[in-house]
């Protein structure tokens, strides 16, 4: 059942997508490790909780992920994997990957924009045996990353993260798509999944090795990654049922909040990051909408595109405090099967949970 992603081998084919701000960190991406899967600190803004961050988050930012990597490697205890998930949207991008790296992350997930710039980036770090791997939404940016990476750095994707229309957070697909799945007409994941592979596949030819594709975005339970897995995936990657555990780094607030939600609640944000994004339907998103939200008093530039203080509201500021479990000024960023998580559980027993379900569906 071992998957080879680089030089690494996964021995449960279960990813935890990268949750900023604060969702994932160390204490989640350890445990979701420690069991075998490949557990992901989101490096987004993840030095919010330093006492500095206000004066230098860019500073503190990379602090606290070089800890965060480390201290997630020893609870991992050598089990599974110890990913970062960097958006190529961040500011920091470049040096949250180099700094990962250093730190001896074992792999690094990259969206939110197309990481043509990825492979040279490890490249700096030539101690590094990280798997690399985008996060992509169609076969045409899988073919077009391939294309780049071969040329400027000879190297291919170790693996890819297909993420469908029913995520969380930021969705890599027009506002159009975005509001269809949310009325229940998604792009299906099993045609995108035959898209990404076939663009894939000359790569496999000319690399003669595989490249693992994990699905994410909606996949509801173990039954349903065997399906994926039937039809080519290597495994899939699941992010909102992540956060009602004990070990999830988001406060009790956020956990409970999540625990409460119903389908209805999910709605189609557009993000200062240009993006549609799925989230909860929480008063501030209500304000956004309406027309009554101040606009932003002070930036900490954390977005590239974003138009700063212009944007209707901060994202980075509406992040942390959705983190806190701040219900009126929060934007909560959710899957489109909230509904489903109900249960507060721990890692282990959701890991448990979706492997008896694959093993039964086969
Ligand atoms: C709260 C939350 C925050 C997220 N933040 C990020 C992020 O910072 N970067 C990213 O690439 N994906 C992010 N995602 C997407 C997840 O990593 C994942 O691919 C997706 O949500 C999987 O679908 P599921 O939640 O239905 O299991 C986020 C998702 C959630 C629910």
């Amino acid at each position: 059942m071992a998957v080879r992603l680089g030089r690494h081998s996964l021995s449960l084919p279960i990813l935890q997508g990268g949750m900023g701000i604060g969702i994932s960190l160390d204490r989640l991406a350890g445990a979701v490790a420690a069991k075998g899967g490949m557990g992901t600190i989101s490096t987004a803004a993840c030095g919010f909780q330093e006492p500095d961050y206000g004066r230098d988050p860019s500073g503190a930012s990379l602090r606290a992920l070089d800890r965060q990597v480390r201290r997630a490697k020893e609870l991992a205890k050598g089990a599974g994997m110890v990913a970062v998930n960097a958006m190529v949207a961040t500011a920091q991008y470049a040096d949250s990957v180099r700094t990962a790296l250093r730190a001896g992350v074992d792999a690094v997930v990259s969206g939110a924009g197309l990481p043509l710039q990825l492979p040279a980036l490890a490249a700096e770090v030539p101690e590094s045996t990280a798997a690399l791997a985008p996060i992509v939404s169609s076969g045409k940016a899988a073919a077009l990353i391939c294309k780049v990476w071969d040329k400027r750095c000879r190297r291919i994707p170790d693996f890819v993260v297909l993420e469908g229309p029913l995520a969380g957070g930021h969705l890599g697909f027009s506002p159009e798509e975005a509001v269809q799945a949310q009325a229940g007409r998604p792009v299906s994941l099993s045609r995108l999944l035959q898209d990404v592979r076939e663009a894939l596949a000359p790569w496999r030819e000319r690399y003669r090795r595989d490249i693992p594709v994990f699905v994410a975005g909606g996949v509801e339970d173990g039954a349903q990654m065997a399906r994926y897995m039937e039809e080519g995936a290597a495994g899939a990657q699941f992010a909102t049922r992540f956060i009602a555990t004990e070990e999830c780094d988001a406060s009790e607030g956020y956990k409970q909040i999540l625990l409460n939600a119903q389908t209805e609640d999910v709605t189609i944000v557009k993000s200062p990051v240009g993006m549609p994004g799925r989230a909860l339907r929480s008063p501030l998103v209500r304000r956004v909408e309406e027309g009554g939200q101040p606009r932003p008093s002070k930036c900490v530039g954390c977005l590239v595109p974003c138009k700063k203080l212009e944007s209707p509201y901060c994202i980075s500021q509406a992040l942390i405090a959705a983190w806190d479990g701040d219900w009126e000024n929060g934007l909560f960023f959710c899957g489109s099967n909230v509904g489903q998580v109900d249960t507060m559980s721990t890692v282990g027993e959701q890991m448990d949970q979706i492997m008896t379900e694959w093993r039964a569906a086969r």
